[in-house]
């Protein structure tokens, strides 16, 4: 595999972006909270619009890219408590899984988040997503409680952010 390099989208990534979103949400239509069909009738400017809102402070859209391609991405955003991140939106296009893309953006969300002064991360996973269940857990994440989102049973995980 080329090399894959990690960076903070920007919004001259917005078009590549919105077309890797979509990208993700067709070839996983079973684990994210919205739809392809839902998300292909927003236009790049709401890409731009997720870019500037993810500028803000404690917030970031990472991206995954391999010479001028996105290949994956993952956000983070803060929560209601400043100490704890949300770590969401996580995807790997189909023919770059299993390569080490999925946790070199999580290495680097990581960092980033321990850079910024978060002490914790959470993240959300559907039960059936068995698959990000385990790299979650693999890197770092224990299941600390259930819930559900519109009647899909989730897990709730959460790590300490080492210092
Ligand atoms: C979850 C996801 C991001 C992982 O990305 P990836 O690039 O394939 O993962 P990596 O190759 O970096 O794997 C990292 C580690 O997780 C483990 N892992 C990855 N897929 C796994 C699987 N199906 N089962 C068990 N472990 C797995 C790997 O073994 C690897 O461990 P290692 O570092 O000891 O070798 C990717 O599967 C994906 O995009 N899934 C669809 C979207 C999705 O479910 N998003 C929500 C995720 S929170």
């Amino acid at each position: 595999m080329s090399e894959i390099t990690i960076r903070k989208a920007t919004i001259k990534d917005a078009e590549k972006l919105r077309e890797l979103r979509l990208r993700l949400l067709k070839h996983y239509p079973d684990v994210y909270g919205t739809s392809y069909q839902a998300q292909v009738k927003h236009g790049l400017e709401e890409t731009v619009k997720e870019i500037e809102n993810y500028s803000r402070f404690g917030s970031a859209i990472f991206v995954a890219a391999d010479k001028d391609k996105l290949v994956g991405m993952c956000r983070i955003e803060p929560t209601e408590d400043t100490e704890v991140a949300y770590a969401g939106r996580m995807g790997v296009l189909p023919e770059y899984l299993g390569k080490g893309v999925g946790k070199l953006l999580f290495d680097h969300r990581l960092t980033w988040a321990r850079e910024y002064g978060y002490k914790k991360l959470t993240a959300i996973v559907r039960k059936k997503n068995t698959r990000a269940v385990a790299f979650l857990a693999k890197q770092g994440l224990k299941i600390i409680s259930e819930g559900n989102y519109r009647g899909v049973p989730e897990w709730n995980l959460e790590m300490k952010i080492e210092r």
